[in-house]
């Protein structure tokens, strides 16, 4: 794997500067939330540099072809050559999309990432997958492509609304279901978590980055079975994710999709009762912000699963929990649905 520089804590952005020196030009695709709510941070982290700025103001929905157009554009109109960088600053859907310009413009130039959501700095800025939406279908185009850098600055996590932030908690728990360890640490320091203490951010953003690194490690381009352990919960959760009329943002989407992989592998033996209840508890306290929900609504879209990267011939390969860590199994599609159909009473009933 090339090495990145992933650099962690308060005002890790500055540290850009060491970087800077080396670039003509750089494209700044920037989240127009970030440059409204951090306008000095941005000011200081891009003096002396020749950059132009390409806003996003609907991450989600810009993540398409037809912004690469105007990404295009704005570099060649720029003069954006191939020894030039670009930065991503924002969340998950602009580190996607960035990422994948970067790989294609020029036959790939040099990116930093500055992740702005909990769920990209744990999740989405770590293990170089670039992605597009397709017509309605999510991350249909991507590459793989890694950044020079990252650079992850939890206190701008304080702005983040509260279903962006429990939707970064989404990924957080599926790395504590998927280490032990980081589970009892996080359910010890939770009350902190949610209050949004800077200290136990920074220690939560590095203990799921060095999760993550540890599943891509070594299968980068994710053909060798162990990246799946990362699809606990994407199941399910890219199934619901943005759709009418809940529209729940990814991480909450994981959250229920992690939820139900609790409830199956609970169903289906793979987890004891106990376990079962126990990991429950942290999906309980995250989901309070997801209300009211009815999984019954979003019945009509489990023909998308065959779309789903995760299937291969008629059956569909789900990643249950075990009582040591995960474990891929094998489902048709008919046992798939009526357990989801079983699920979404049980959902209903959880409070
Ligand atoms: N490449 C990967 O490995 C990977 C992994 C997980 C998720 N993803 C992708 O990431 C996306 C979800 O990530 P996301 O939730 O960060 O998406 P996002 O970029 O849409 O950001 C969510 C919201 O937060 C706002 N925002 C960003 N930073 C903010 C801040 N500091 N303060 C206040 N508001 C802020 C954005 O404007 C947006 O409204 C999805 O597109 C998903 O497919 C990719």
């Amino acid at each position: 794997m090339d090495k990145v520089d992933v650099i962690i804590g308060k005002n890790s952005w500055l540290k850009f500067e060491n970087y800077k020196k080396k670039y003509h030009k750089i494209l700044v695709v920037v989240d127009s939330k970030i440059t409204n709510l951090y306008p000095q941070y941005l000011g200081t982290l891009l003096e002396g540099t020749n950059y132009v700025k390409f806003l996003i103001t609907e991450p989600e929905k810009e993540k398409n072809l037809s912004t690469i157009e105007e990404l295009t554009i704005k570099a060649l109109g720029f003069n954006l050559t191939r020894y030039d960088c670009l930065l991503a600053i924002g969340g998950g859907a602009i580190g996607d999309l960035a990422a994948f310009f970067s790989s294609i413009y020029k036959r790939g130039i040099d990116f930093y990432n500055f992740p702005t959501t909990l769920i990209a700095q744990v999740d989405s800025a770590i293990g170089g997958k670039t992605a597009l939406n397709f017509q309605g279908y999510k991350n249909q185009l991507g590459s793989f492509y890694l950044p020079r850098g990252i650079f992850v600055d939890p206190q701008v996590l304080k702005s983040l609304e509260d279903d962006d932030f429990y939707g970064g908690l989404g990924e957080v728990a599926k790395y504590a279901l998927l280490e032990k360890e980081f589970y009892d640490w996080l359910i010890k320091n939770l009350d902190l978590v949610l209050e949004k203490d800077l200290v136990i951010l920074e220690k939560v953003i590095e203990k799921s980055i060095k999760i993550k690194e540890k599943y891509v490690k070594g299968d980068i381009k994710d053909t060798k079975g162990q990246r799946i352990a990362l699809n606990l919960g994407h199941t399910l959760g890219h199934l619901i994710e943005n759709q009418h009329p809940d529209y729940l943002n990814h991480g909450l989407s994981v959250l229920v999709g992690l939820d139900f992989a609790l409830y199956l592998s609970y169903k289906l033996q793979i987890l004891n009762k106990s376990s079962y209840l126990q990991k429950k508890f942290l999906i309980n306290k995250l989901l309070k912000v997801v209300g009211e929900f009815n999984i019954t609504n979003y019945h009509y879209l489990l023909n998308k699963v065959v779309t789903d990267k995760k299937v291969k011939g008629e059956n569909l390969q789900f990643v249950a929990i075990g009582e040591k860590g995960f474990k891929v199994i094998t489902l048709d599609y008919q046992q798939f649905e009526n357990l989801i159909l079983e699920y979404s009473g049980d959902f209903n009933d959880r409070n």
